[in-house]
């Protein structure tokens, strides 16, 4: 059990070992599920739990710090890896009221075992006395799901802010030390949650704005003590702003597809263009989501199965659809060996992307001094556009 203030404790688990959330994204850092524990003069609170296949450690930290009686649990959100050991938590302090937004409150009675009469539902920017400390709690919806809500002590200044400015990161300090570890782990977070809702954190974050905010405490990784570093890093990131990259996801069966990656790659390069390259076979899914949270041009390039695209460019199709970034042109460049509808397809499967969408590039067999001419001309394309965008460095 660590401390961030007096009376303020934060009493979740580290999860060293996870490598894998949703199924989907890589933790390369573990994570945490933080919950923590305010004690006030008169009344005890409960923020968030934890996942539930660790709602023992949770329990034992409550034990530990002597709470004997807990008058509320406050859920910032549904999502299971902060809700899912609350039914657990009411078994122990059956007394407690569950505080949460309407909302809030519906969908978890959908996804786990909690009464109606078990919830004390709060409005937008109503306050909780606990005695000598106060919550006040805002309705920061859509970061990431629509019942998403942060709590403000008033009086330690601290904002707990749930999935809102996490990461995926286990630590033994409860504070974050090392920033840029953090700022990379926060920014692979937001990249693969927040990122398709940009303009509803923008709408959060003004709405914040007024709160005096000494310290971030989210649910997910240490806690800010310095909240500039997440706060700037998250205007940065919904900004408008893209940077002179091109990010090219590519598969290659019989490299012909590579061949015309690498001459992009280089022929971009030599144009003062900026380029990041993955291999989707293997790729680490948030290394390339990073990439895509400024990449002002996204080129998938594949070979053709089965008339269709790869399904490895599939998938990184899809991804991209749905990570919405703000890129600005998109294009597909790859080969066939006697038909081929993977442009169609892979147009298709972005139809979120807000992109310009440029010349493709298909060849039949492998690329031939005319198709070379034609990725010139693609290089030549993306230049131009970066240079009217002010971003050709
Ligand atoms: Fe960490 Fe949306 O749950």
């Amino acid at each position: 059990m660590r401390t961030l203030a007096k009376n303020v404790y934060a009493v979740g688990v580290q999860d060293w070992d996870r490598r894998l959330f949703d199924e989907l994204i890589p933790l390369p850092d573990g994570t945490s599920y933080n919950a923590y524990l305010i004690k006030g003069s008169e009344k005890t609170a409960l923020i968030d739990s934890v996942d539930p296949p660790r709602i023992q450690e949770l329990i034992g930290h409550l034990v530990q710090a002597g709470v004997e009686k807990l008058d509320y649990v406050v859920c910032n959100h549904c999502e299971q890896d902060h809700s899912g050991g609350i039914p657990d938590v009411m078994l122990m302090y059956p007394e407690a009221k569950i505080v949460t937004n309407a909302k809030c409150k519906g969908m978890m009675l959908e996804h786990l075992d909690v009464d109606e009469e078990q919830f004390m539902v709060i409005a937008d920017g109503q306050t909780l006395s606990l005695g000598d400390k106060t919550l006040q709690f805002v309705i920061t919806p859509w970061v990431h799901w629509p019942e998403t809500m942060c709590s403000y002590l008033k009086e330690d200044k601290i904002l707990f802010s749930c999935d809102f400015f996490g990461s995926h990161q286990a630590g033994s300090s409860v504070f974050v030390e090392d920033e840029a570890g953090v700022y990379e782990d926060a920014k692979r977070y937001y990249a693969e949650i927040m990122m398709p809702f940009r303009s509803a954190i923008a709408g959060n974050l003004k709405k914040l704005e007024p709160l005096d905010i000494a310290m971030i405490a989210p649910s997910h990784g240490p806690v800010y003590p310095r909240p500039a570093l997440i706060i700037d890093a998250y205007k940065d990131w919904i900004s408008d702003r893209v940077a002179n990259k091109v990010v090219i996801a590519y598969v290659s069966m019989h490299d012909s597809t590579r061949r015309m990656v690498e001459y992009l790659v280089e022929s971009l390069a030599d144009k003062g263009v900026g380029v990041k390259q993955f291999n989707l076979v293997g790729v680490d899914l948030g290394h390339l989501a990073i990439e895509l949270v400024d990449a002002a041009t996204v080129i998938l390039a594949s070979p053709t199965v089965l008339v269709g695209p790869h399904p490895l460019a599939g998938y990184a199709a899809m991804v991209v659809n749905a990570l919405k970034p703000k890129t600005k042109y998109a294009g597909i460049i790859g080969s066939f060996g006697w038909g081929s509808k993977m442009v169609e397809t892979l147009t298709g499967l972005m139809g979120n992307l807000k992109a310009e969408i440029l010349e493709p590039v298909l060849v039949k067999g492998q690329a031939k001094p005319e198709d070379f001419e034609k990725l010139e001309a693609l290089a030549e394309t993306i230049k131009d556009k970066h240079s009217q965008l002010g971003i050709l460095t």
